[in-house]
């Protein structure tokens, strides 16, 4: 049996680094994702080919392949071993295609979600949206090395069409915010700077959080359930930490009633605010990305902007009045050296299943 799938990128709009502190994040998924096709056979081997790498990634079952660290067929490796730990696997293969095009819109995740979308369902297995987003953090958390959150995985599985995904990171929960027709446009717009030493800088963010949710007597993973007074307890790094991650949550909460309110240019102030934060508190955005946002703020029709996903390079989200562009690009390439291109983004719903 074949069987085809597709799973979108994300932009994250607001609530960011706080999924992995129980948090509320507002994610939304975008047009642009990646395609699995999967069928089954018995020959005890896994080949995985994609058209967007040169090499095919191939090992016999129970065995595993010799690859690189962070080569792609580590998301094959852990897919398979998630859906071994369900399910007998005789043999697949898996063919991948993506079009994402910038970095920080979660393409592993969606690479992660659609592999075992397409293995699942050609192996006769049915995975609730929770479940699947479940499965594809445990590729990421023992298969690639990155403790990440569930945020990215939450939205690629459960995203409706036409909305972002409300998902509550305590309770595990979420549920589509629709965005209203005379919401301004969001645009992406790829830095053009590589995410360099994300996952240990990522991975060290999770323990300074975890660290400051201790001292604060918090429950594991829940250092949004702090108040800002209790923050100035803290020593230097780690108050700046939480006080990033009870700011974050906070904003979300106002970004949901400036989205009920209609109320855009609250919505934009909110993004620029989630900047600074993420700027100068949480300390994940480099030089690139600071002055995206700078000249996209400063443009005509921009109402505001920031960094989205982990940070460190990677990419930045605008909303933009409609009908206007990211205009100061090329004052970008001037600063920077490096060139920066813009995409408008819509929600076209989370994992589906594709024919033909
Ligand atoms: C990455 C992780 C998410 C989340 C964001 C930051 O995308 O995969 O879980 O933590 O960074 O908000």
């Amino acid at each position: 049996m074949t069987s085809r799938w597709w799973a979108p990128a994300r932009v994250n709009l607001i609530g960011e680094h706080i999924d992995y502190c129980g948090g509320r994040v507002l994610p939304m998924p975008i047009q642009f994702g990646t395609t699995v096709t999967a069928s089954r056979h018995d020959g005890r081997r896994i080949v995985a080919t994609s058209r967007n790498q040169s090499a095919a990634v191939e090992f016999a079952i129970g065995t595993r392949p010799s690859l690189p660290a962070g080569h792609w067929g580590w998301y094959v490796v852990g897919a398979v071993a998630v859906l071994q730990s369900i399910v007998d696997v005789d043999g697949l293969q898996f063919d991948v295609e993506g079009d994402i095009p910038a970095s920080g819109l979660s393409s592993s995740a969606s690479l992660s979600t659609a592999l075992l979308a397409a293995g699942a369902d050609a192996l006769g297995v049915e995975l609730s949206g929770l479940d699947l987003a479940l499965a594809a953090q445990r590729i990421e958390h023992d298969h690639v090395g990155v403790a990440c959150g569930l945020m990215d995985q939450a939205v690629i599985a459960s995203g409706v069409r036409g909305a972002a995904y409300l998902f509550d990171c305590r309770t595990l929960s979420g549920r589509s915010i629709a965005l209203p027709a005379d919401m301004p446009s969001i645009w992406v717009i790829d830095s053009g700077k590589p995410r360099a030493l994300v996952n240990s800088a990522y991975n060290n963010r999770r323990r300074e959080t975890t660290a400051a949710a201790a001292a604060l007597g918090c429950a594991k993973d829940r250092l949004a359930d702090a108040s800002v007074d209790e923050v100035d307890r803290l020593p230097g790094v780690l108050r700046k930490r939480a006080r990033h991650v009870i700011g974050e949550q906070r904003r979300v909460a106002d970004a949901l009633a400036a989205i009920d309110g209609h109320d855009w240019i609250r919505f934009g102030a909110l993004l620029i605010d989630s900047h600074r934060s993420l700027r100068d508190d949480f300390e994940v955005s480099c030089e690139e990305l600071d002055c995206l946002v700078e000249l996209l703020v400063a443009s005509p029709g921009c109402l505001g902007a920031r960094m989205t996903g982990a940070g460190f390079g990677g990419a930045v989200v605008a909303l933009m009045e409609n009908g206007a562009n990211p205009v100061s690009l090329d004052g970008y390439r001037a600063v920077s050296g490096r060139i920066a291109r813009a995409f408008e983004v819509r929600s076209f719903g989370g994992v589906q299943r594709r024919h033909g």
